[in-house]
Parts: structure tokens; C-alpha cells; sequence
């Protein structure tokens, strides 16, 4: 079969490459990919968000499967757009991704239906959001309720600073319409950790755990970023937590969405908060992560396929995924001056020289491949994957090819993997 995959970064260079060792599998197609990709895949120059354009490379490609990587394309539809050309999709379709295209909506789908979660209140109105927050007090978290590409969340130790998020959002409108409305909620503490499941829109089949890095630099200090690193298996996740994320968060949130006639077919990602043992979501998306994807399907065993055929086709029942029993981790290598403006088109060095460790991988993010060289090409630019016997080791197998690669003004985070060290120690 053909299989195309929508999108560009980390995220679907594992996809890319994971879908391509199916044997069901006889190419790969993606678009638009990175310079990584271009490896393991034809590359078209189509983005993930021009419906139209995928709709007709698909046609003109004879494509039998498109998996969609980004959350933007989901939400706008094209999984129904699909659909109604008769073409096979895998991913949530519009109603249903709104669970991560309005933070409002998937607050009151939890509330609704008892799901554990931060109280929240949703405001249209700049005034009377400021009042809430007055009179709640800090801390308390502000969010903007459409997708901003993981900047739309403050965390406010004061009241000044919340209301300033507030004006971000609903007077300069810095995320446009996305700020319309804003979600205040409480400000929950704990360890977070990423719980991803396949779904058919009725059974719920769970990915292994992983953690994610928000913050651009060591230690969660910083600005977040769209995630500077992760790992998987992620210790806070122990099995009486798992058990309780399946039942409390994950099969009542599918059953919700069918309740509700969104019935969920494809990838559901909850960002949870853990503290001493208890999980609440702090939000829920309608994909797979990145880079938590890199860490978690390296760790996959057997064959991506069956499984997305079986989301699509309402028949997950009765299938398991095994998982590698090794610690994986993946460490993003950034652009210089990430999250806010950088530059592109340094030449990136030593990838050869890296990707020659056993169980070592480097997933592309932003990367470009010019004259039999790869350059940068965006903000994340590779995720260093590694896989060792226990998190001690896949960290430092990891490392080391890390510290082979280079390129001008190169930044990654040098913690990646240390709380769950902390874990290990306790
Ligand atoms: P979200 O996009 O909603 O996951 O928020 C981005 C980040 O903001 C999360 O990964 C958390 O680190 C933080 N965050 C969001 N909501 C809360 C909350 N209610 N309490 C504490 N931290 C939060
Ligand atoms: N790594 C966070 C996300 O994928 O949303």
C-alpha cells in the first residue's frame, strides 16, 4: 500500500519512519516532510493545512492511507473532507477535534461528565474575566481558548501577571480569534506526564507513558517551547496510575465524545498533572505528541498499520501493542535564540557519525537537504533518540550522540531525563 503522512516535523519523520517497516507498506509518501524525511519518503511541497492539495496528491498518487501529524489540520477538517471524497484517513475528525481546538469545549466536556480536571471558568467578556481573577487570586492559570501553538497558556504567580495575559489575549488579541474566549483556571501541582491512546471511538488502546519538556532551558526555566525533549516509559506513570488514567480519563472521555455524537477515531493525547498518585488533565490533544511520539514509537514493537486500519474501522478490540522493555529518550537540538526568532540554513554536522550507535536515532524536525548537506531549517531542528536498558542509560547513550552533532549556535537542554532519575533514586 501507499501511505502519505501530513506534516513536517519530528513527529512525522517517526512516523514516517515506523509506517515504513510495515510490510503491508510499499511507499511512503509526505507532505510537506524535512530534509530527514526526504531520506525515507517523497517528499511533495504541499502543507499539511492545504486540504485541497493533499486531497489531490492523494488522487493523482493512487495514496490508500494519509496520516495526519498536526493538530491544525484536524481541526479544520480534513478527516471529514476525506472522507466525503472517499479517501481513507486516520485521525480525529472536526467535531470531535475540538477537543483540542477549544480549550472551553473539553472543560466542559470533563465537568459534564465528571473527569478529573482544574476548576476553570470560561469568559467572553475582557471585564469580567479580570474580575474572576481579582477575586479568585494567584496563583491561577490563563489560557486562550482556540490553538496557539502551545504559547496560548500562562501560569500566573500574580495578579498583575494574569491580568496581563488576560490584555495579551483579549485586547491585543496576539492569538486572533483564538482569543476570544479564555479558559482561568486553578493552578494545579504535581509531576506532568503524557498518557496517548489509540481509539476506535469506543475501546481505548493505550501508548506507553512518556514525559515531555516544556521550558526552553534546564531545570523548566524559561518560556515553553513546543517541547524541548522527552522520555518514555515515564516512572510517575506507575500501574495503579495508568489503571486509574484508563478508567477515570480516558474511556469516560471517549464514551463522552460518542454521548455527545462525536464519536473520537484516531489519536488521544492527555496532558496530565500527578500528584501522589491522582491524575487530572490539564489538557487534551487531538494527535499524537512531539517529540513524545520519537521516545514512544521507537519503543513500539510489531506494526503501526493493523492498528491505525482498526481505529478507522471500529475494530480495536482485542489488540495489544508490545512494548520494549528498554528506556527511550529523546533530546531536541534547537536553533539558536528558540522560542522566539532564529536563524536558518547552518550546515548541521556529525549526523553520520551519531546515527552509528546501536539504538541510537535522529528523528528531523527542521531540517533541510541541500547539495548532500543538511542544514536548519526551523526552531526544533533534531530529535536525538536513544534507547537504553534502564532511563540511567538511554540518557547517557542519548548524550553522546548529542554531543557529535553540531552546527552554529546550536541550543538543546542537558536535563532531559532527570526527573525520572529522581524516580529511580527514591
Ligand atoms: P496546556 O497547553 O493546556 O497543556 O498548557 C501548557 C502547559 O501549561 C502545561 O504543560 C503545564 O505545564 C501548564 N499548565 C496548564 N494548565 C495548568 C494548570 N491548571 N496548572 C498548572 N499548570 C498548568
Ligand atoms: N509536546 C507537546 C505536544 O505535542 O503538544
Amino acid at each position: 500500500m501507499k501511505v502519505l503522512v501530513a506534516g513536517g516535523g519530528g513527529r512525522e519523520h517517526i512516523l514516517v519512519w515506523k509506517i515504513s517497516q510495515s510490510p503491508q507498506v510499499k511507499e511512503v509518501y509526505c507532505a510537506p516532510g524535512n530534509g530527514g524525511i526526504s531520506q525515507k519518503a517523497h517528499c511533495l511541497d504541499i502543507e499539511a493545512t492545504d486540504l485541497q492539495g493533499l486531497v489531490r496528491i492523494c488522487k493523482d498518487h493512487m495514496i490508500d492511507l494519509t496520516v495526519v501529524g498536526p493538530e491544525l489540520p484536524l481541526t479544520m477538517g480534513i478527516v471529514d473532507l476525506f472522507q466525503g471524497e472517499g479517501l481513507k484517513i486516520f485521525g480525529a475528525n472536526r467535531a470531535a477535534a475540538q477537543i483540542e481546538g477549544s480549550k472551553a469545549f473539553a472543560k466542559d466536556l470533563m465537568r459534564q461528565y465528571g473527569i478529573p480536571s482544574a476548576e476553570y471558568q470560561v469568559f467572553d467578556n475582557r471585564d469580567e474575566a479580570a474580575a474572576y481573577i481579582s477575586k479568585k487570586g494567584a496563583p491561577i492559570v490563563v489560557k486562550a481558548d482556540g490553538l496557539a501553538a502551545g504559547k496560548g497558556v500562562t501560569v500566573a504567580e500574580t495578579v498583575q501577571d494574569a491580568l496581563e495575559a488576560l490584555d495579551r489575549i483579549m485586547v491585543k488579541k496576539v492569538f486572533g480569534e483564538a482569543g476570544e474566549r479564555v479558559v482561568i483556571e486553578e493552578r494545579l501541582v504535581g509531576e506532568e506526564a503524557s498518557f496517548i491512546a489509540f481509539s476506535d471511538g469506543e475501546r481505548v488502546l493505550p501508548m506507553a507513558s512518556s514525559q515531555d519538556h516544556k521550558p526552553i532551558y534546564d531545570d523548566d526555566k524559561g518560556p515553553n517551547t513546543g517541547g524541548m525533549g522527552a522520555y518514555s516509559p515515564a516512572p510517575v506513570v506507575t500501574p495503579q496510575v495508568h489503571q486509574r488514567i484508563m478508567q477515570e480519563i480516558m474511556i469516560p472521555a471517549i464514551k463522552a465524545l460518542a454521548a455527545e455524537g462525536y464519536p473520537y477515531r484516531g489519536v488521544l493525547y492527555a496532558g496530565l498533572m500527578i500528584q501522589d498518585g491522582v491524575p487530572k488533565v490539564l489538557e487534551f490533544n487531538c494527535r499524537f505528541g512531539d517529540p513524545e511520539t520519537q521516545p514512544v514509537l521507537v519503543r513500539m514493537n510489531g506494526d503501526l498499520i493493523p492498528i491505525v486500519e482498526a481505529c478507522i474501522g471500529g475494530s480495536l478490540a482485542g489488540l495489544r501493542i508490545s512494548w520494549d522493555p528498554r528506556a527511550a529518550v529523546c533530546v531536541v537540538m534547537a536553533s539558536q535564540g528558540y522560542p522566539g526568532a532564529y536563524e536558518k540554513g547552518k550546515i548541521i554536522r556529525g549526523l553520520e557519525e551519531a546515527e552509528s550507535t546501536e539504538g541510537v536515532y535522529v528523528f528531523h524536525a527542521g531540517t533541510s537537504f541541500k547539495d548532500g548537506e543538511f542544514l536548519s531549517a526551523g526552531g526544533r531542528v533534531l530529535g536525538v533518540t536513544g534507547l537504553g536498558r534502564g532511563i540511567r542509560e538511554a540518557i547517557e547513550i542519548t548524550y553522546e550522540a548529542v554531543s557529535q552533532i553540531n552546527w552554529e549556535g546550536v541550543h538543546y537542554r542537558r536535563d532531559i531525563g532527570k526527573k525520572a532519575l529522581s524516580w529511580l533514586e527514591e
